[in-house]
């Protein structure tokens, strides 16, 4: 333990054996499943699940099955030494960083594939990516059996997916949706943000501000469509180089509005340069 600030387990029985003595002990169990690269998001969950749970474990497992074969997996972010430490300082527990041997061993064939809540948005921009996401957070979920999990609301749909496939599979864990953080000019804290150039930075900033903007239209009583369609000519204007989606959806089944009769969400997923960014909101 000498050379780390945090225990780091590596494999599933130990894993299993840590929980179930803790869960032996009457302590309840958290799990927050990262793929590292940590920022305060990250941390803001810890911190949530800290309030809810006796044990806090954090997951980093960089999961090459949400990731196409054109995307950024092989230059993705990944600093452990720097992550165990974050995790430390905010008062985590573990930390399991199992390798790929151990979530995918050799002749692992098995895909979870949760339907409804995973096709739009996301799901028709990056048609691999839920199937990879529903696959490792089941794992995770199996592997540790938390009481809670904790997941962020800067990643909407992949709470609702996640939400979906705990209640069909009958996992016994709670998943908890915790609120995006943000940077002081209400950027989205992400990972990916670190790919931006200082020019791209400022104008990633724009993203949140029409999305706030376009809430303000809707609820003015301009018709979605419209309100949609003026944030992304705003997106292009700011400089995006590219929109996969700006959309008004229902907030729990995702599906297209016409009213704001029902609780919503406004979505968007737009390029700057190579680096791609997601945010969305309350409407
Ligand atoms: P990752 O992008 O590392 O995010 C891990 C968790 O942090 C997710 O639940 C995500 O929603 C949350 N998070 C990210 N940015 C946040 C922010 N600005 N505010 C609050 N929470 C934030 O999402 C994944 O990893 C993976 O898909 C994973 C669930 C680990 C499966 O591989």
């Amino acid at each position: 333990m000498a050379d780390s600030p945090l225990r780091t387990l590596r494999d599933v029985a130990t894993l299993r054996a840590t929980t179930a003595a803790a869960r032996a002990k009457g302590h309840t169990v958290g799990l927050v499943p990262t793929m590292g690269a940590l920022h305060d998001g990250h941390l803001s969950l810890v911190r949530a699940a800290k309030q809810r749970c006796d044990l806090v474990i954090a997951s980093l497992f960089v999961n090459p099955k949400q990731f196409a074969p054109n995307e950024d997996f092989g230059r993705y972010p990944r600093d452990e030494a720097g992550d165990a430490a974050m995790l430390a300082q905010a008062g985590c527990d573990l930390l399991y960083a199992p390798g790929a041997e151990i979530m995918y061993p050799e002749g692992f064939a098995t895909t979870v594939e949760v339907t409804d809540v995973s096709r739009p948005l996301e799901g028709e921009s990056r048609p691999h990516f839920f199937g990879g996401v529903a696959t490792v957070v089941t794992k995770l979920l199996l592997q540790c059996l938390p009481d809670c999990g904790f997941f962020g609301e800067k990643d909407y749909q992949q709470l609702l997916v996640i939400k979906k496939l705990a209640r069909d599979l009958d996992i016994p864990t709670e998943i908890v949706g915790c609120p995006t953080m943000r940077e002081s000019d209400g950027l989205a804290m992400s990972s990916r943000n670190a790919y931006l150039s200082p020019e791209e930075r400022r104008i990633a900033a724009r993203l949140n501000l029409v999305l706030h903007d376009a809430i303000k239209e809707a609820r003015a009583g301009e018709a979605i469509a419209e309100a949609e369609a003026e944030a992304a000519r705003h997106l292009l204007a700011a400089g995006f180089s590219r929109i996969d989606y700006v959309a008004m959806r229902d907030a729990e089944t995702l599906a297209p509005i016409s009213a704001l009769s029902r609780p919503a969400r406004i979505f968007a997923a737009a390029w700057l340069g190579k680096t791609r960014l997601i945010d969305n909101m309350e409407v």
